[in-house]
């Protein structure tokens, strides 16, 4: 009997066990809002556990008083009275309105401190201001002081606060680095402030927070936090690479192109040459991954550029046929373009 009732109950606690099992292989260093890379999600895990504690507090003191009422009041042998029915108690009824709303109390004051900090970005802006426009599917990221503007890639420097301005061309997207701060929403036709904070260099994972269509899990995007010095080289070399695809391509002096050039100029450039209506691609060689998660290597480019739609849904880039671009042609240009690097 105990043996069948044991094995029953470890068969209820099966899924859950399964379920800790799966679960466990979540959380990608690079993408887990516990562990935090910037000061942003620093305040940000303070109050998850914050209300954590709070919660483990509160189950508690529950879980204390239902074992002991449950082990108090049990039915006793040859208990057959109907208990002693009470109702109301002023005594009681104080004590779990009071405490629930000290509770609040508690979690309420820290947490509108940090929305409120988290969403000045006044000190930021003194160092960077950088514009972030939501697109479906893609992010791009517009230096307006500097004169650089990149698509997925968000280059910070390190160990500084820089502001963000977030809006959207379409729909509503939501930026988050979890590693480095929270979600804010990209709406059309509004601008939301924050700033961006990375402690240490390296390349953290984004995600677009907010429902946006069918490839809104697609759309991925990296920042990438580099020291100041290297920062500011790569801001420099991103200009000077601007500057040179523009002088090149506006040259109008086609023999010196090369074949991936021109089949570039002729199909790609009205849509990325501003880097406006698609992303910019004028470091697109330094990329980590092609469309924001593929692989970054020709064989992708090549299927992308032929049917983008297949591997993002609902993608605004058109497809290139055969007959637009020929498959030597597309060779050519797979290979100009995982050229054009800055690093
Ligand atoms: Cu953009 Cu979801």
């Amino acid at each position: 009997m105990v043996v069948k009732k044991t094995g029953k109950m470890l068969f209820r606690l099966l899924p859950i066990g399964l379920m800790a099992l799966l679960l466990s292989g979540c959380g990608i260093p690079e993408l887990s809002a516990l562990q935090p890379r910037g000061e942003g999600a620093e305040i940000q895990l303070e109050i998850i556990k914050l209300s954590l504690w709070v919660m483990l507090f509160v189950l508690a003191i529950v879980t204390v008083i239902y074992v002991y009422v449950l082990m108090k009041f049990r039915r006793k042998k040859g208990d057959n009275e109907v208990p002693k029915q009470v109702e109301g108690s002023h005594t009681l009824e104080m004590i779990w309105t009071v405490i629930p709303i000290l509770l609040l109390v508690v979690l309420a004051v820290p947490t509108i401190k940090a929305t409120v900090e988290l969403a000045d970005a006044k000190e930021a802006k003194k160092n960077e201001v950088i514009n972030v426009t939501a697109n479906l599917y893609w992010w791009e990221f517009d230096y307006p002081d500097k004169g650089v503007t990149t698509g997925q890639e968000l280059v910070i420097p390190v160990g500084k606060k820089v502001a963000l301005n977030l809006t959207s061309k379409d729909v509503i997207h939501s930026f988050w680095v979890p590693v480095l701060s929270g979600k804010t929403d990209n709406n059309p036709g509004l601008e939301n402030e924050m700033w961006l904070h990375a402690k240490e260099a390296g390349t953290y994972y984004g995600k677009c927070a907010e429902l946006c269509g069918p490839s809104h899990a697609l759309m991925d995007f990296k920042v990438i936090a580099l020291e100041q010095a290297d920062y500011d080289k790569w801001l420099e070399d991103m200009k000077a690479a601007k500057e040179a695809e523009t002088k090149q391509l506006d040259a109008k002096n086609e023999k010196n192109w090369s074949k991936g050039e021109q089949v570039y100029a002729q199909n790609c450039l009205s849509c990325h040459g501003g880097g406006k209506v698609a992303p910019s691609l004028t470091n697109f060689g330094d990329r980590g991954n092609l469309a924001g998660y593929l692989k970054h290597d020709k064989k992708n480019l090549e299927d992308w550029i032929r049917d983008p739609q297949k591997l993002k849904q609902g993608t605004k880039m058109p497809g290139f046929n055969e007959s637009q671009i020929s498959d030597e042609d597309l060779s050519e240009l797979a290979d100009y373009l995982l050229d054009k690097k800055i690093q």
